[in-house]
């Protein structure tokens, strides 16, 4: 099975949004796909269950080992894509966990004792480096990396490089790799042209070609507990997502950790590298 962490610690980069619609996206596209909230905010399973919360066994009891993730796990209304849901309990799930063995493999260890059907896993993580972001750091294979164009932080980004150092040295999941850097929240002006330059000349491979736009659409969808493709089918979000899907898909046949060393990488080496060309020419050439 494919699995893909939507991670950021910067809070309200758009990590929730990302993971609806690469999961739904997955699903439509026929792959059987399973949803992960690793969010105590929940704010995924609230989009994915109409509203409601919900009942036990979530992620928290598989977490402590109260349940397999076999009986946690539950359909939605989007055919082909299923749900392990989170709730406000999970916070205090981690915070329980830190007493138990094995306290940052058990999500991993849980799905390998499931031998799941899906095709592929999609992760919602919280904005902590909780324990629970550390079980999902050690059992995914990739991250793909939400940036808000108005928050746009290189510190940030510095940060995330060390964490896929670190799960890789310690974690024990020596394949992990950034699937991608996506942008999101752009408008149509000099600021997120500035950003996305920037982005570019320092990661360019890694950045996905598909940026996503800021639009009303998202909020009002969410506000209705339905994805942005759901809700508004043609709007430019909707089709940013589809295209970053598609690419998405596509790399999806890379080796392990073929994408993490431009971002171990000088920056201005990987511009002059031809960072400016965008990932999809840089893959080529790679390739
Ligand atoms: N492209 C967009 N245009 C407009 N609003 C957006 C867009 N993407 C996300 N939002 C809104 O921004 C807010 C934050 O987005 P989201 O919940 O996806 O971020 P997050 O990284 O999951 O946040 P958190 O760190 O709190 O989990 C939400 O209200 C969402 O509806
Ligand atoms: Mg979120």
């Amino acid at each position: 099975m494919r699995s893909i962490a939507v991670v950021n610690l910067k809070g309200g980069s758009g990590k929730t949004t990302t993971a609806l619609s690469l999961a739904a996206g997955m699903a439509r596209r026929g792959i059987r796909t399973l949803l992960v909230d690793a969010d105590s905010q929940g704010n995924a399973t609230l989009t994915m269950l109409d509203g409601r919360a919900a009942d036990p066994p979530t992620l928290g009891n598989v977490l402590l080992g109260q349940a397999e993730i076999a009986d946690a796990v539950r359909p939605t209304r989007i055919a082909g894509l299923d749900i392990l849901p989170a709730d406000s309990r999970l916070a205090d799930a981690a915070l329980l966990l830190a007493e138990h063995l094995g306290r940052e493999h058990r999500l991993r260890v849980a799905l390998e004792r499931a031998r799941l059907p899906h095709g592929v896993m999609v992760v919602d993580c919280p904005p902590q480096m909780s324990l629970v972001t550390v079980n999902v750091l050690a059992a995914v294979g990739e991250l793909i990396v939400p940036v808000d164009a108005g928050i746009y932080s290189v510190s940030g980004l510095a940060q995330l490089r060390q964490t896929v150092a670190d799960v890789r040295a310690y974690l024990g999941n020596a394949s992990l790799r950034i699937g991608g850097l996506l942008l999101t929240r752009t408008h149509n002006n000099r600021a997120t042209k500035d950003i996305a330059d920037q982005l570019r000349a320092a990661y360019g491979p890694l950045v996905f070609r598909a940026s996503v736009p800021h639009s009303v659409r998202v909020e009002e969808a969410h506000a209705r507990n339905l994805t942005v493709a759901e809700f508004a089918p043609t709007s430019a979000p909707a089709r940013a997502y589809d295209d970053l899907l598609t690419e998405v898909i596509a790399h999806g046949d890379q080796q392990p950790g073929d994408s993490v060393a431009p971002l171990d990488a000088d920056p201005t080496a990987a511009a002059a590298a031809g960072g400016r060309a965008g990932r999809g020419r840089a893959r080529r050439r790679a390739g």
